[in-house]
């Protein structure tokens, strides 16, 4: 856990199993953010639409890292939930979700979100720096996040935190033209 260094309203932490409806009201939330078309693969409406079960298994998955996710997340300091980021482990030999081969054990980061209120803060970094330690504390090789092309504000803030561009590119399903980024961070 911690929080950042400028801003000591902040906790950054794991989440808990019972936390299932804070899970499913801050991803309702993002799914609202005005470029969450650019964001988000998933839209607002399929999302409303899962029943509370969803919800319960996705958070009892995420909150202790044994089924290789881990979701973390931010609180203000009424306790609210700002931000969010999950890690995937994808394992080398396997196939990632569009069908490309998995070549090292890396980990994946998705479900990056920040309220607007909280962003530019340094609350991202701190946030991230949560995530990106469990992965390398599980041994992965690298960590990955793919970006589209048009999100230039996360891009930045990607690069700042030292992920980099691998010159790999996701074609977007059911969006012709449209193209994201694999960035990714080499294990120091
Ligand atoms: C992506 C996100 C988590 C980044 O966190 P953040 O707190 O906004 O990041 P920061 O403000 O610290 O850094 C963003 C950088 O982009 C810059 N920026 C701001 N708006 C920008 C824009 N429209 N285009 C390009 N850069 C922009 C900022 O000035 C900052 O630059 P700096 O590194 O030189 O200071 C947050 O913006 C967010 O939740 N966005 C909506 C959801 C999303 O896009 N998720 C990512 C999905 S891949």
């Amino acid at each position: 856990m911690s929080s950042p260094d400028s801003d000591e309203k902040y906790l950054v932490r794991a989440i808990r199993a019972e936390e299932w409806p804070a899970v499913k009201a801050l991803r309702l939330r993002a799914l609202r953010d005005p470029i969450a078309h650019l964001a988000f693969l998933e839209t607002y409406e399929d999302a409303a639409a899962k029943p509370d079960s969803f919800w319960q298994e996705r958070a009892a998955k995420a909150s202790t890292g044994e089924t290789g996710v881990r979701q973390f997340v931010a609180q203000g300091p009424d306790g609210e939930w700002v931000g969010s980021v999950t890690v995937l482990l994808e394992e080398a030999g396997t196939t990632d979700w569009a069908g490309f081969p998995v070549e090292r054990r890396q980990g994946h980061l998705v479900g990056v979100y920040v309220r607007p209120e909280h962003r530019g803060c340094g609350l991202t970094e701190v946030l991230f720096d949560e995530a990106v330690q469990w992965a390398w504390a599980i041994g992965v090789e690298r960590i990955r996040l793919i970006v589209h092309e048009d999100n230039g504000r996360a891009q930045r803030f990607y690069r700042r935190v030292g992920f980099l561009p691998t010159g790999r590119t996701v074609p977007l399903a059911g969006k012709p033209g449209e193209t994201e980024l694999e960035y990714a961070l080499e294990r120091p």
